[in-house]
């Protein structure tokens, strides 16, 4: 498939949220990526519902809702409301997993796992054919524009290889510092979504970044 484009808007201006929202709008990004943060999982707070509910109104495109939290299930219900189409939670924050995850699906969710830097794939084992999607970590996550850790490469191909393997179907996503000058080594490694935050927002021209990130040669 294509490769998708998501912005996280943790770098976007929050004092511009509307015009920030718009510029995504008008660019060829594919979902807006979304990072909730509670300070006690990762060492940051970032948003939460209130500012997802805004984003909603004024976008028609998917909204990719990243849970840095701990225990998510108690706002699974809040999330879908708010109008979360893909809803991924830590695997290093869940004791019962596979039961947050038809959790989610059950709210008409796309259900995605994040695993952390030195989380290794094969954890996920026993619940490839349940997820929609698997977010890999490439920085620790709590922070934009952090260095991308280069060994997220094998990582991703090793899930692109266990995905043919197993014939199952779910999306490969990387998250933490994405730029135009990984794209397209991460696109031939296997991922599906590109997660980009700093390298977008902090650009002097933001759409003509999402444009080199989502088409390259
Ligand atoms: C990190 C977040 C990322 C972050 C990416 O904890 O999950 O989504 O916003 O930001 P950049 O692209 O700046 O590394
Ligand atoms: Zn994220």
């Amino acid at each position: 498939m294509e490769h998708l484009i998501a912005p996280s808007m943790l770098a976007s201006d929050f004092g511009n949220l509307k015009s920030e929202v718009e510029m995504v709008n008008n660019s060829v990004a594919d979902w807006f990526h979304l990072d909730v943060m509670d300070g006690v999982f990762v060492p940051n707070i970032s948003f939460g519902v209130p500012i997802i509910k805004s984003i909603a109104k004024h976008t028609a495109k998917s909204l990719d809702v990243h849970l840095m939290i701990v225990d998510p299930d108690k706002y699974i219900d809040q999330f879908q409301q708010a109008g979360a189409n893909i809803l991924t939670v830590h695997y290093e924050a869940c004791n019962h997993l596979h039961r947050t995850i038809q959790s989610i699906k059950s709210k008409n969710m796309k259900a995605g796992v994040a695993i952390n830097p030195h989380t290794p794939i094969n954890v996920l084992n026993n619940i490839l054919c349940e997820v929609d999607l698997i977010c890999v970590m490439s920085v620790n996550p709590g922070f934009g524009g952090q260095a991308f850790i280069e060994s997220t490469y094998d990582k991703i191909k090793t899930l692109h290889k266990l995905r043919l393997k197993t014939k199952t179907n779910f999306l490969i996503e990387v998250d933490g510092g994405v730029s135009v000058k990984n794209a397209k080594k991460l696109v031939l490694a296997g991922a599906d979504i590109l997660v980009a935050g700093s390298s977008v927002f902090k650009a002097q021209n933001p759409r003509q970044i999402i444009n080199e990130l989502k088409f390259f040669n």
